[in-house]
């Protein structure tokens, strides 16, 4: 197990809070106070008070440091003790703004955010297919459909899913407002708060976020460059932990946009199968192939129903088109109730979308013009990466999705390096996002979800060239 230097104090601080030595809502000791203390490194406290905020023990209050949490994540509230006024969680808001497109992003040059721009969204095609749902469908389209989404719009899913080897009923499928409520359901209709679950390493941070509001503990389990993940290692964890749930994304992977191989696929069935653990695969990238064809789903190899897939059109078509859809597998009974109390249905407006894009073979169309424009961004951003950058950074050559994983010296201020970035109007997704440890710091994720412009060309370039100027 690997440890980080600031588990010297936040483990003292976590069994301090624990056994009740110190209070809840008391103010803990700043930043400064640690440093000196324990001899460490102004960021290592940082990260070591981001990892208590993350784990739900401490709260940040801004300006005024860090205090015990009124409400740690997995204790009863005492409502006895005096709140302190609601707090924001920082580092939530940190990784928000990192992933967001912000209205100040068409000022800088953003390697940020993993989704369409205004520029690949087929705006042109969506109003004119959204005109014709109104004219069309008019007032019932005010009205709830099932919770479990429109027949039809689940007949076409799985009909293009079949196209690709997915074989699935649409009796089987859940319409969900999105990919993300899509992992929700489907990890909350199998673990309570305090299971354990195995999820992929390096992780987007929003799944992190879904894992964690649902207070499960995590096991993360490293992505393999090669073939997409570490079999080996999850079946050695599985053997010795009751691990209650997988999660993936087998399909170009977001940061590293790997492509798992289907003898992983198969063999992620086959431990699924010997411990009777449910596979939780995110198909969102899925469609977004550089070369060749659609790469398959775990679900083409499963014939039990533990493997529960889920994919929504934010990244394929527009990130506003809340439409996403879940295949519970054997767990539809659970997942279709917690689909009810989340919302009683998504959109008809968005449904009624979709169908027709999907009846006109319009979103096929588009998707093979949008691969090509997205392979060609990724190629130019890879080779500005590789070029002006020092020989000693790594990018990682993606093969299909909207991201480039790169992992910098070990002895490169990263502080420091962020802040450069930052004053040449240059955002990338620092790697400490995209896990529950420390293990990412060296990495971060650029986005290639823009067209490249000089101007983002040049400033790589300068960044490269000054990453020397950033060492220890
Ligand atoms: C891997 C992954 N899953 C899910 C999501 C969220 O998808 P949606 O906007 O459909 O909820 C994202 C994008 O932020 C993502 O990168």
């Amino acid at each position: 197990m690997q440890t980080y230097k600031y588990e010297i104090f936040t483990s003292i601080i976590e069994e301090q809070i624990k056994s009740g030595v110190v209070k809840k809502g008391s103010r803990l000791p700043s930043t400064r106070e640690i440093k000196e203390k324990y001899h460490l490194s102004i960021s290592s406290v940082q990260s070591g008070y981001d990892y208590l905020v993350m784990k739900g023990w401490v709260e940040n209050v801004p300006r005024s440091g860090y205090f015990v949490a009124i409400n740690p994540k997995d204790s009863v509230p005492e409502h006895s003790l005096k709140q302190l006024p609601a707090t924001k969680d920082s580092l939530f808001n940190k990784n928000i703004e990192l992933t967001s497109t912000k209205s100040k992003s068409f000022e800088y040059n953003s390697f940020n955010a993993a989704s369409p721009t205004d520029i690949l969204i087929p705006q042109k095609l969506i109003l004119r297919k959204m005109q014709e749902v109104i004219r069309e469908k008019g007032a019932s389209l005010l009205r709830y459909y099932p919770p479990n989404g429109s027949f039809i719009l689940r007949e076409k899913i799985t009909y293009r899913a079949a196209q690709y080897g997915c074989r699935m009923n649409a009796e089987e499928l859940i319409i969900t407002d999105g990919a993300l409520q899509g992992l929700y359901i489907a990890l909350a209709s199998v673990t309570k708060a305090g299971d354990l679950i195995a999820v992929e390493s390096p992780c987007i941070f929003s799944v992190l976020e879904v894992i964690s509001n649902l207070k499960l503990k995590v096991i993360e389990i490293p992505i393999h460059y090669k073939n997409g993940f570490d079999v080996n290692y999850l079946r050695s964890i599985c053997d010795e932990n009751p691990i209650r749930a997988v999660v993936v994304t087998p399909n170009f992977h977001n940061p590293t946009g790997i492509l798992m191989t289907d003898d992983i696929k198969k063999e992620l069935v086959s431990i699924a199968e010997a411990h009777q653990i449910p596979i939780i695969e995110n198909d969102i990238y899925g469609d977004l192939y550089f070369d060749g064809t659609r790469p398959s789903c775990i679900r083409n190899f499963d014939q039990t129903g533990l493997v529960m897939t889920f994919s929504s059109f934010s990244k394929t078509l527009a990130p506003g088109i809340r439409l996403g859809w879940l295949n519970p597998g054997q767990f539809y009974a659970e997942a279709e109730r917690l689909k009810f109390s989340l919302g009683r249905s998504v959109a008809p407006i968005y449904q009624e979308l979709m169908i027709k894009l999907l009846e006109s073979n319009s979103y096929d169309r588009h998707l093979r013009s949008f691969r090509k424009q997205l392979e060609k961004q990724a190629i130019e951003l890879l080779d500005a990466l590789r070029k002006y950058f020092p020989e000693n950074c790594y990018f990682h050559r993606p093969q299909g999705g909207y991201s480039i994983w790169g992992e910098l010296p070990q002895n490169l201020n990263m502080e420091a390096f962020y802040e450069y970035c930052e004053s040449q109007r240059v955002l990338f997704t620092p790697g400490n996002t995209f896990s529950l440890t420390n293990e990412y710091h060296y990495y971060f994720r650029a986005v290639f979800a823009d067209r490249m412009a000089s101007e983002s060309i040049l400033s790589l370039e300068d960044l490269g060239g000054r990453v020397h100027e950033f060492l220890y």
